[in-house]
């Protein structure tokens, strides 16, 4: 089982060049079933949901190809079945777009139940009014969610919360229904905006995607693409948090600043310097960390996904800290690894209260979720000794080469497999 050594203390110094959305490519890749043309996308994060995903297409007859490791071409000209019932897909949250995605084009879909990140309930009953909102007849059976309709016809749809899965689902299904749908209440977030885009590229006719309310008026044809994926928000922040943890320097090269704003906001509330220029943003964090209060909020407020990254932060910082969690009722679970660390956070239903320490220290530690496990990382190269994180496949399915992008910053980082190669990093950092 692969592990992550880690001997803390380095500041992280330098660039680091952030990969395309994991959450904008996933959808887009099910979207490219709606289409029998040949769709090239560019830009694509080589983390494991999305080979995941590209198995899955595979499997149903989706000819995938790789034309380098960022770029694939897809042709779903010859799809042999609508029942997904892959094992793998079951662990994978955007297993769940296949079915907007056929339902739309097909008006048929099976696909086995979606897994994903145990940070709550994860609910998809409004992906399920949305569906049936628009025509479709759909259950859950044998763990799968069934989908099927005779035709799909536009709707008015209010989504009862901004959910970023159901915004995309139903907007992939309504492209291709027949007249107008509007979503109201809708997901805002860039990886919302970016499918849009992506299925206007193919023909789609949708409008106000990045507001809450999306007008979709259905298409009979989507057409071949070729599109790149925006970079990734989630690791640009997480390279961001582990700059001010480590009391480092970083410069996240290739994002999209505008995105990135309720991290930057919070990063010069804390006490650190950031600089953008254009395409990249400067991290200093010279001074000592200082506390503040966030709560995790709906695009443009300040995400879920960076919820565990801004907690080791002011678990380091001066003074006590309150970090809510608005999205996900368990997203703490990491609190107890930390905890072991030397972190003094004591939570509350979905509030954490944080009182700032001094240092970290080492220890043996596993991570809970995608999130969480990658902010555990950034703990660990801000702690005093080595620690060993357990678990890493979480982290595995939503950063590409994490630890080598790390080694390149500066940061004491291998992955390992077995006692022997542990033994052998030990004695290297001394
Ligand atoms: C997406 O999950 C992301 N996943 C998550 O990122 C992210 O944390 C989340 O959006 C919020 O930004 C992907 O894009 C693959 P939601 P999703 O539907 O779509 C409730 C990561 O680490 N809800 O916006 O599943 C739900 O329970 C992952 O990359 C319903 O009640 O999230 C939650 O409280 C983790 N009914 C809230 O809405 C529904 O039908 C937001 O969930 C759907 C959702």
């Amino acid at each position: 089982m692969e592990q992550y050594a880690i001997k803390g203390g380095n500041p992280l110094v330098g660039d680091v060049e952030i990969g395309g959305a994991k959450n904008a490519a996933l959808p887009i890749l099910a979207a490219s079933a709606m289409t029998g043309e040949s769709v090239y996308i560019e830009n694509m994060p080589d983390v494991r949901d999305v080979n995941v995903l590209l198995d899955a297409m595979t499997n149903i007859g989706v000819m995938v190809k790789r034309i380098n490791r960022h770029k694939v071409l897809l042709n779903a000209g010859n799809i042999n079945s609508l029942v997904i019932e892959d094992e793998a897909l079951k662990k994978i949250r955007a297993s769940y777009y296949l079915v907007g995605a056929l339902l739309g084009k097909y008006k048929h879909a099976e696909v086995v139940l979606p897994g994903g990140c145990d940070i709550g309930s994860r609910a998809i009953d409004q992906h399920i009014k949305g569906f049936r909102a628009l025509g479709a007849t759909v259950t859950i059976e044998h763990g799968l969610i069934k989908a099927k309709a005779e035709k799909l016809v536009g709707s008015h749809i209010y989504m009862d919360v901004s959910s970023v899965g159901a915004t995309i689902n139903v907007m992939m299904a309504a492209t291709m229904a027949e007249g107008v749908t509007i979503i109201e209440n809708a997901a805002r977030e860039p990886h919302v905006v970016d499918l849009a885009n992506f299925l206007s590229s193919m023909g789609a006719n949708i409008k106000g995607a990045g507001t809450d309310v999306i007008r979709i008026k259905g298409v009979s044809h989507l057409h071949g693409s070729e599109y790149v994926v925006i970079p990734d928000q989630i690791e640009a922040g997480t390279f961001m948090f582990a700059a001010a943890v480590t009391k480092g320097d970083v410069t996240v090269k290739n994002i999209i600043p505008k995105h990135l704003e309720s991290i930057t906001a919070k990063l010069l509330e804390i006490g650190c310097e950031v600089e953008e220029i254009e395409d990249c943003i400067r991290v200093v964090a010279s001074k000592p960390l200082r506390h503040t209060q966030v709560k995790t909020l709906p695009y443009p407020g300040f995400p879920t996904d960076m919820q565990p990254q801004i907690t080791v932060a002011l678990a380091l910082s001066r003074g006590t800290s309150i970090v809510t969690e608005s999205i996900f009722e368990n997203r703490f679970k990491y609190v107890d690894e930390l905890t072991r660390m030397g972190a003094n956070i004591k939570v509350e239903g979905n509030t954490a209260i944080i009182d700032g320490v001094a240092k970290y220290t080492g220890a043996s530690i596993s991570a809970p979720d995608l999130r969480a496990g990658a902010a555990l990382v950034t703990a660990a190269l801000a702690a005093e000794g080595v620690t060993i994180v357990d678990d890493i496949r979480y982290i595995q399915r939503g950063y590409e080469d994490f630890h080598l992008k790390l080694q390149a910053l500066g940061a004491q980082i291998e992955l390992v497999q077995k006692e022997r190669d542990f033994q052998k990093f030990e004695m290297r950092v001394g």
